[in-house]
């Protein structure tokens, strides 16, 4: 009998090494643990995941800091399901479809002012290689070709391009895949607990930290540098707000030596941090925003990169006939995507995501740090709607104790996500306050569990 995803009797697979499993190798998984005793969700609706085994699980990772609204809002679904009846593909190269330009106009009124041209891709890292392109091809077509370096910063996840895996700051992703991109330099990462534990939003100590760019251009001159990118919080490596000032003086340094600031926007963007991007939470404009995730709700994959119009001004002083950017993807701008988008922004906005944001915030700020003086727990972050609650690992085992408070989290069903030492928290923006009491009453029972 073959599967049913739909089926909770016959939609898992369950069991040990059954062989339909075997020809899907599967993405940063330990694929035989994996196949051996397998995880499979079925559905799910708002808040929850339903498993094959007919349990809901609480989502607190949002899929994957994608599902700002909760899982299948009603319309998204049939946003995608009328797109797809209607036009199913058209290419973006030398052709149009409404939706795409539609939806470009959204994200140009949602971004910070200047910020007002978009180029879509299908997912976080296209959005970042493509990024990185940009910031070189603008100095090219300026006249300013010597200006290749790209600058990263330690703990940074950028996806897993090339592009994005060289200016990226967490070593395991790396290790494998050398050589990287040359012509790359880091700053150094913000994580203090010295200074910074406990802190309730961004930290007060480390502004002193974006200095190290002048450092960086010390050694390599400014002449020689495209691009400097961060993530406005530091994500997958750890949920690490932006100390206060921090952001700021990076944009002053980058506007100073001519450097284009790039801010990775793709957990922070569509209403994470409490505003439609981080930038504008935050109030500091790069020249370049990389999103994808939260764009489409994660219901299409999709990505973009917002640019100044004066980066693409510079473009367009290429003759008229020309290509100006030699770049894009076959699905660049697909019409479900672009219809998921749009359902996706209509939503955010009429569920006043965007505009409860500040509350919604202070409510997970209050329920995250109750878990202050929870056994192991060393630190607590949170930004927006995401939080870490970072473990002092075992000893000789990093990441040991976290991986295990959060299979005891999901067997009490509660999804958490694990970043080596952290338990790393990002739920949809429609939790409720008793959904966040949910989340921190499991965890602090799995701590009180775990060894
Ligand atoms: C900040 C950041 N940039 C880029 C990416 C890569 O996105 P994708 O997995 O869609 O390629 C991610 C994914 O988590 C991310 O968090």
């Amino acid at each position: 009998m073959r599967p049913d995803p739909l089926n909770p009797d016959n939609a898992g697979l369950a069991g040990s090494a059954n062989d339909s499993l075997q020809p899907y190798w599967m993405p940063f998984t330990a694929n035989r643990l994996f196949k051996s005793k397998p995880r499979m969700f079925v559905a799910a609706e708002g808040m929850h995941y339903v498993t094959d085994d007919g349990r809901r699980i609480l989502d607190a990772m949002a899929g994957l800091w994608c599902v700002n609204a909760g899982h299948n809002p009603p319309r998204i679904v049939r946003a995608i399901q009328e797109q797809a009846a209607r036009l199913d593909f058209v290419s973006s190269f030398q052709m149009g479809h409404p939706l795409a330009f539609q939806l470009a106009e959204r994200i140009a009124e949602l971004a910070p002012a200047g910020l007002d041209r978009v180029f879509f891709t299908n997912s976080g890292s296209e959005a970042v290689d493509t990024a990185l392109k940009i910031a070189r091809a603008y100095h090219k077509v300026r006249g300013d070709a010597n200006r290749i370096k790209l600058i990263g910063r330690a703990k940074a996840y950028h996806g897993m391009g090339f592009g994005g895996l060289s200016v990226a700051g967490i070593p395991r992703h790396r290790r494998d895949f050398g050589p990287l991109l040359g012509d790359v330099d880091h700053l150094p990462h913000t994580h203090d607990l010295t200074h910074n534990a406990f802190s309730r939003g961004q930290p007060a100590w480390g502004a002193h930290l974006a200095d190290e760019l002048e450092a960086i251009v010390q050694i390599h001159d400014a002449s020689t540098i495209a691009a400097v990118i961060v993530e406005p919080v530091t994500g997958s490596g750890g949920v690490l707000p932006p100390p206060v000032g921090y952001l700021e003086r990076l944009r002053e340094l980058c506007t100073r030596y001519g450097i284009l600031l790039i801010f990775d926007e793709v957990i922070s963007g569509f209403g994470r941090l409490g505003a439609p991007f981080g930038s504008t939470a935050l109030g500091v404009t790069p020249d370049l925003i990389t999103c994808a995730k939260g764009m489409t709700n994660g219901a299409v994959p999709m990505g973009g990169v917002i640019a100044s119009s004066a980066v693409y001004d510079a473009f367009m002083a290429a003759p008229e006939a020309a290509v100006e950017l030699m770049h894009g993807y076959t699905y660049s701008g697909h019409p479900l995507a672009c219809a998921a988008g749009l359902a996706a922004i209509d939503t955010y906005e009429q569920e006043g995501l965007f505009a409860r944001g500040p509350q919604i915030s202070a409510t997970w700020e209050a329920a995250v740090h109750q878990l202050k003086g929870a056994p192991h727990v060393r630190d607590i972050r949170n930004i927006g709607v995401l939080a870490a609650i970072e473990l002092t690992p075992r000893e000789g085992a990093p990441g040991a104790r976290a991986a295990e408070a959060v299979e005891h989290c999901f067997a009490a069903g509660v999804l958490v996500r694990v970043a080596g030492d952290n338990l790393v928290l990002s739920p949809p923006l429609t939790i409720s306050p008793d959904q966040m009491t949910q989340v921190v009453e499991t965890i602090d029972a799995a701590l009180r569990t775990v060894a």
